[in-house]
């Protein structure tokens, strides 16, 4: 590392791990207080930064790259996804945007798990239930879901998180269908059935696992029509953004049946969830903490660093994205 350190904005409170090797390696601008940013604030925080290492809470927009300093040389995302940035803008201005993939498909696929789990056993029905004192009788008739083991299960998306939510349905005995933008080989595939289109997968979706990037593509993908193509009384999981949904189209189909029950981890417009969606018993409800937990969370830091380390030292990012 060059003798006068860069200066990193850090726009969250990050572990205390993560902390100590920024202060080690730069001059590092920490937020202790993990202080919400808005657009002005974070324009300010970066006067005189070489880079910033934010989150998928900040956005930037051309407006933010416009305001920003030329210092800033590059964006160290602590995230996978990287929707929140305008790469097309961050090109124009010079600026180079890393992600951390890899390292949270573990508990990004954990919490796809739950999510399934959750929505197909009621898990929010029932805990609500429990906690309010409201649970007054058992019957067979009581509380009835749908089970999980044996079921096919579709997964839009098949990169590292859709392996691995795959790789974990398999305990279930799911039969894993999948859409991505290409086949895997046959060794990633391990038997999973490959659909070229999403309308030829979601006929044959007992559970829809969703696990694409935002792109104009993706964008509200799973929309009216498409939801009319699931089975009757399918279950959705949605772990990866929920701009990936049309909000309306998703809710008509939770209250006509289409959908028993999803489980939803990533909303349009966090952390201001549609209180439609909120309002109804069969979702089950997690605030965006897919790839929270200790290790993760450190993974996710260390590899944020590792690309500004590169950076620095005048190599390629190893997770460039723009
Ligand atoms: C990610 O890494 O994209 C998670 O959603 C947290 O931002």
């Amino acid at each position: 590392m060059a003798d006068s350190k860069p200066t990193v904005l850090v726009t969250r409170r990050l572990p205390d791990a993560v902390h100590a090797r920024l202060e080690r390696d730069y001059d590092a601008r920490l937020n202790p207080e993990d202080r919400l940013y808005d657009k002005d604030a974070l324009i300010a925080a970066a006067q005189g930064a070489d880079a910033i290492l934010p989150c998928h809470t900040e956005h930037f927009t051309e407006d933010v790259f416009a305001g920003l300093p030329d210092s800033v040389k590059i964006i160290a995302n602590f995230s996978v996804g990287y929707d929140h940035v305008d790469v097309k803008a961050a090109a124009k201005h010079g600026v180079v945007v890393t992600n951390t993939p890899e390292v949270l498909s573990d508990a990004t696929a954990e919490t796809t798990i739950l999510l399934m789990l959750g929505a197909a056993r009621r898990a929010s029905e029932g805990e609500r239930l429990v906690r309010s004192g409201g649970w007054k009788d058992w019957s067979p008739a009581f509380m009835v879901g749908v089970a999980v083991t044996g079921k096919r299960l579709g997964i839009l998306g098949m990169g590292r998180v859709g392996q691995a939510v795959a790789d974990l349905a398999r305990a279930f005995r799911m039969e894993i269908h999948y859409h991505n933008r290409s086949r895997l080989s046959p060794d990633k595939e391990k038997g999973a059935v490959f659909h070229e289109t999403l309308e030829d997968m979601l006929p044959h979706c007992d559970f829809l696992s969703l696990h694409c990037n935002v792109t104009e593509e993706t964008r509200g993908i799973m929309d009216a029509k498409r939801f009319a193509l699931l089975p009757d009384g399918a279950v959705l999981a949605n772990a990866a953004r929920g701009a990936v949904i049309d909000d309306d189209a998703l809710i008509d189909a939770l209250k006509s049946g289409k959908l028993f029950a999803a489980g939803i981890d990533a909303y349009n417009n966090e952390p201001n969830v549609d209180p439609r969606i909120a309002a109804l018993d069969n979702t089950f409800l997690l605030p965006h903490i897919g790839s929270a937990n200790r290790e993760t969370r450190d993974a996710m830091g260390f590899r944020a660093l590792d690309n500004l380390d590169a950076f620095f030292a005048g190599r390629e990012p190893g997770d460039r994205v723009a």
